[in-house]
């Protein structure tokens, strides 16, 4: 089933979030020269435009990006990233993540969705360092763990569409853990009214991954969603300060 289309929810609290996040950890990771292998199980589109039908008919993003943009810290990578862009083009999780990186380094997205993978194509598939996939993330991610290059950073923003999806993605960060113990694995999960997001946490937290770090953040007027929430494994050193920093715009 895949009905979820995040032009609808781009820019949103939980986007905000989370990409605030991506981008204080990848700044970090290119401070040192060695290259870095990134990869998304759930890409997505790669950039969205806020002008569109599609995120007018919700406001999500005038909700979020729009009323926090001003809030974050000027010095913070999202910030100046996204006063690299025109207003109404949010950067989705793959055109940060190719903002920040190299050309020495490589970015492997995947998206299920044909339409969604189209866009995604088109708008990310040019760069000579990025990879599209239309393929089912967790497949294509282990298959490709671990990569040549050991230093790397793995997205995983699933849209739980489906409870299961919490656990499984749980089982998923155990599993690529293995396959690749160096890589930074980042998984993002809404906190829902029904709670389905603590088993998949308690899992996580028993698996003793190392460097873990999690994050959640409540909302005000987030409608259903009552907050955004982030674990990490292998959390890059020096970081902590920058993800507590921009919790605050969330009060
Ligand atoms: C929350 S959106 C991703 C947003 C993106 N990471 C960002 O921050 O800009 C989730 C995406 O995952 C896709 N998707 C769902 N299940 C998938 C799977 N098993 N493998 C790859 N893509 C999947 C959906 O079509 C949707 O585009």
């Amino acid at each position: 089933m895949l009905s979820y289309q995040h032009i609808y929810h781009a820019g949103c609290l939980a986007d905000v979030h989370k990409h605030a996040a991506l981008s204080i950890i990848l700044s970090k990771m290119v401070e040192k020269d060695k290259s870095i292998y990134y990869m998304e199980t759930h890409a997505g589109r790669g950039l969205y435009d806020l002008n569109s039908d599609e995120s007018q008919k919700t406001g999500e993003a005038n909700a979020g990006i729009t009323k926090l943009r001003n809030k974050l810290p000027p010095k913070h990578p999202y910030t100046k990233l996204l006063e690299s862009l025109p207003k109404n083009i949010y950067p989705g999780s793959p055109l940060i993540a190719h903002k920040i990186l190299r050309p020495i380094d490589r970015l492997f997205l995947s998206e299920l969705h044909p339409q969604e993978f189209s866009a995604l194509k088109n708008n990310m598939g040019n760069y000579s360092n990025v990879f599209v996939h239309d393929d089912n993330g967790y497949k294509k991610v282990l298959a490709l763990s671990p990569p040549i290059v050991r230093r790397g950073l793995v997205l995983i923003d699933p849209s739980y569409e489906v409870k299961t999806e919490y656990a499984d993605a749980a089982e998923f960060v155990k599993k690529l853990h293995k396959k690749w113990p160096e890589a930074v694995i980042m998984l993002w999960y809404p906190i829902l009214q029904s709670g389905y997001h603590k088993e998949m946490c308690a899992i996580l937290k028993t698996a003793e991954l190392p460097k873990f770090w999690q994050q959640e953040v409540n909302f005000k007027n987030g409608g259903n969603t009552l907050g955004s929430g982030l674990v990490i494994c292998n959390l890059p050193y020096g970081t902590e300060n920058g993800l507590d920093a921009a919790k605050s715009i969330f009060k």
